[in-house]
């Protein structure tokens, strides 16, 4: 009985020395710099006791640079899983005070246990990464930690939601696992992601930079589109996190959990049939809109700062989670463009993976155009976007609310691309292109033969009018059964709820190959 006293003292101080990470002055130092630890990050995130850690004791087997005399329980992780709302999710967490977090051999192979768990029990995994990178002295073993976890984030991808929040360095290859990824999570000010830091960058390029222009949560929230979300602090990113989570599935076999509203599914809005200005050129706010159709008017904005041209974002309708993906006239018109394609693209595909719906609201003048555009492959790019749509098999229910020009107009989840349910407003317009380009190609030589300048203007207001009255309206396109039915704007919300609702047993195929080839 004594013995097992013993026994138990020993395991309760064990259990202590471990939880002190790198020791409290290393702990202090995190404290300093605006940060919390990473069991201080986890028992924000989950749920209160619910976490289970495993892997406690777990030492690096690394002998290299006198690693052998340094040994420290737990070796820089903390692992385990918990719940968050209830729901089960499996976490790692960096911890900056071991070895700066760096990742050794043992570091990942305790974070590749809780992705394989992840992946076999259908749960999400989330992984806080604040850590100098591979472990130098471990050489080799650390870049061989590093791939087995790239490949656990690749075989994982569309099986369980993978979601990384960035809460301090993210230096070198490491960025490479937040990027495999379906949604990255920085903190402004303290964290940082780059592939080379500002001392390489100045000593190949001559340029001189901070770590924060280099790769702050600002630039990558909103110049390359790395970071999905941009926190003003650590509790604010882990409360982004959770919320994120609850419009999402756990996984690709089940669906988003459903949230009771009161809000009801055939709420008119009056204001939606005066929001489109009666001058096209004129710009709205789309994010109105989107609020006005969802429920409680409440919408989980991604990618808020990045592509403004185009919203995406998670809501849900009478209960059920939805993606909503809708060009933003009041930026850059709702042009299509690279970053815009490319945000879209990428969120469609993770809403088809995880069984969300796809709400569209159109207003798209056509993509962007010019070198700069062409010499960054608009073409590939836009077609990411094409092809996320038309391989898309989750129920699509789209609605044209103005303009729909051209390729933008096949790309916005048309009913060629399997669009489910195409509804338009009044005020939509379908066409090759807008009036004034299309009377200047079909009108070229007879305006040319003009040569009063203002008899020239007559005719081509003219021409353009016979153009408009015969595009600038969804009739056309309602006639041929391209789209299902025009709709009065105030009745959105009620509309697109019950197509929603009627699509719900949707199955769709798509022919069996091996994986696509998007046009990376
Ligand atoms: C071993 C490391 C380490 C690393 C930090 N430490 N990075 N130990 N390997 N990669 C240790 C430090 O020696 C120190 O130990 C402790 O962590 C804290 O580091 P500090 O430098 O004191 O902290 P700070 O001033 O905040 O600077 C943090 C840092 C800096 C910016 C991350 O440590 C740094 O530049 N580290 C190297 C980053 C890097 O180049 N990593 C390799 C990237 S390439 P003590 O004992 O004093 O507490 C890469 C390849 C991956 O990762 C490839 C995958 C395919």
């Amino acid at each position: 009985m004594r013995i097992q006293q013993e026994n138990i003292k020993t395991l309760v101080e064990r259990k202590a020395n471990a939880k002190l990470g790198g020791g409290q002055k290393r702990i202090d130092a995190q404290h300093e710099k605006g940060k919390l630890t990473a069991r201080e990050r986890i028992a924000l995130l989950l749920d209160e006791g619910s976490f289970e850690e495993f892997d406690m004791f777990v030492q690096h087997r690394c002998t290299n640079f006198g690693l052998d005399k340094q040994h420290f329980d737990g070796d820089g992780v903390v692992t385990g899983h918990g719940t968050i709302s209830g729901r089960p999710v499996y976490i790692f967490a960096q911890d900056f005070t071991v070895s700066g977090g760096s990742l050794s051999k043992t570091m990942s192979e305790k974070i590749c246990k809780v992705m394989d768990m992840a992946r076999q029990n259908g749960a999400p995994c989330i992984g806080l990464n604040d850590s100098g990178g591979a472990r130098i002295q471990e050489g080799i073993d650390a870049l061989a930690g590093y791939g087995e976890i790239f490949e656990r984030n690749i075989l994982s991808s569309g099986v369980v939601p993978q979601i990384s929040g960035i809460f301090g360095p993210c230096a070198g290859g490491a960025c490479y696992s937040p990027a495999l990824t379906d949604f990255t999570l920085m903190i402004k000010n303290t964290s940082y992601m780059f592939l080379t830091g500002p001392a390489v960058v100045k000593s190949v390029t001559g340029e001189e930079v901070t770590q924060e222009e280099l790769g702050g949560a600002s630039v990558h929230a909103t110049k390359s589109g790395v970071a999905h979300f941009a926190a003003e602090n650590e509790q604010e990113g882990l409360d982004t996190i959770k919320e994120l989570l609850s419009y999402i599935p756990q996984n690709n076999m089940e669906e988003a959990p459903v949230v009771p509203t009161n809000d009801p599914y055939n709420r008119v809005d009056d204001l939606l049939n005066e929001i489109v200005p009666d001058n096209p050129n004129k710009a709205y706010d789309m994010s109105q809109v989107i609020r006005s159709i969802v429920d409680d008017g409440k919408f989980f904005e991604i990618h808020k700062d990045f592509a403004k041209n185009i919203i995406v974002g998670f809501a849900h309708m009478n209960g059920r989670s939805v993606g909503v993906v809708a060009n933003q006239p009041k930026f850059l018109a709702g042009v299509l463009d690279i970053n815009a394609s490319r945000k879209a693209a990428r969120f469609v595909r993770f809403c088809d993976s995880f069984n969300i719906p796809l709400v569209t609201l159109v207003d798209v003048p056509g993509f962007l155009c010019g070198t700069q555009q062409e010499y960054g492959a608009i073409i590939t790019n836009g077609a990411k976007l094409l092809y996320a749509y038309g391989e898309a098999t989750v129920p699509k229910v789209t609605v044209t609310l103005r303009k729909s020009y051209g390729g933008s107009h096949i790309v916005m989840s048309c009913k060629q691309l399997r669009g489910d349910i195409n509804y338009a407003w009044p005020s939509a317009q379908m066409a090759v292109m807008g009036a004034d380009g299309a009377v200047n190609v079909l009108y070229a030589k007879d305006l040319k033969a003009v040569e009063d300048p203002e008899e020239k203007a007559k005719v081509r207001a003219e021409k353009k009018a016979e153009y408009e009255e015969l595009f600038n309206n969804p009739y056309q396109a309602a006639q041929k059964g391209y789209i299902d039915d025009v709709i009065e704007p105030r009745n959105t919300r009620f509309r697109v709820i019950r197509a929603l609702e009627q699509l719900r047993g949707k199955r769709q195929d798509i022919p069996a190959k091996k994986h696509d080839n998007l046009p990376l």
